[in-house]
């Protein structure tokens, strides 16, 4: 895999030689903090052809298997602080959805924060994870990036079969994993240099975020709250105008939108 990705990248590529491959590992996102608290520098990549214990949000778990999906996650040292990377997970859903667009001919949409979607089924999902340095600024970030790319159908359990999709699904195409991880690797580097606009990114965040505009429910621990998103603010947050007529910026939570992943 990984001769087959360096073959796909620009001779000129920065990030050529901080690439770590493995067959199998427990997460590429538990590998590279491991890496990052070793000092591995800006630019570190580890990708795996599964994970034995892929996360995701909230705890949950990432369904990895065996060379049909992209297991990716990159080190960033952004030096700014925490306060002026509120959008880093809304910039690397951008990227990835250039770079999957560039190699697969299609363009996801994201489910805020951080679902690549297409036909209204996940695609696959962002998980970033910082270190604080003094409780404010970055030390490192860790983005990593869950792509279903070569599943057919019944490839997927049967509790994802209603909510999951893959590039393959989507595209009918033969989907090649290391072009697909070459140009969202390119697409991240572009990503990293432009993070200080963080105007620009949220510009074209918003122009991929189906939950704009949807009816919607937020999951908090004691209840959940229905209302209708209106957008997606500077601080990436989703604003939701909720039913009983209050305007509020959401910065967390479980956000589901009606008429998707069997939220009816
Ligand atoms: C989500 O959907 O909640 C986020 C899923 C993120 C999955 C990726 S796969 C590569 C990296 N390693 C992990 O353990 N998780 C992320």
């Amino acid at each position: 895999m990984k001769n087959d990705i360096l073959a796909k990248l620009p001779a000129s590529f920065p990030w050529r030689g901080n690439l770590h491959c493995y067959h199998s590992i427990d997460s590429t996102n538990t590998s590279a903090k491991r890496l990052a608290s070793a000092g591995a520098p800006h630019g570190t990549m580890v990708i795996a052809d599964m994970q034995t214990h892929g996360r995701g949000r909230m705890g949950r778990s990432f369904h990895s298997p065996e060379g049909t999906g992209i297991y990716l996650s990159l080190i960033l040292r952004p030096n700014l602080p925490a306060d002026q990377l509120m959008h880093l997970t809304c910039a690397a859903a951008v990227a990835v959805a250039d770079g999957i667009e560039r190699a697969a001919g299609l363009r996801p949409n994201i489910k805020w924060t951080n679902d690549l979607v297409a036909g209204g089924k996940k695609l696959g999902g962002i998980l970033t994870e910082l270190s604080l340095r003094h409780g404010s600024t970055v030390e490192y970030a860790v983005i990593g990036i869950g792509i279903n790319c070569c599943q057919k159908e019944d490839a997927f359990p049967p509790e994802l079969q209603d909510i999951a999709t893959s590039l393959h699904m989507c595209t009918d195409k033969n989907i090649v994993r290391s072009t697909v991880i070459s140009e969202i690797i390119v697409a991240l580097e572009q990503m990293s240099q432009q993070l200080g606009c963080s105007s620009d990114i949220l510009q074209r965040y918003r122009a991929d975020c189906i939950t704009i505009g949807q009816e919607i429910s937020l999951l908090l621990p004691n209840e959940i709250r229905h209302g209708k998103a209106l957008d997606v603010d500077e601080n990436a947050a989703l604003v939701v105008k909720f039913d009983d007529g209050k305007i509020e910026s959401v910065h967390s939570g479980e956000v589901s939108i009606r008429g998707m992943y069997g939220y009816v």
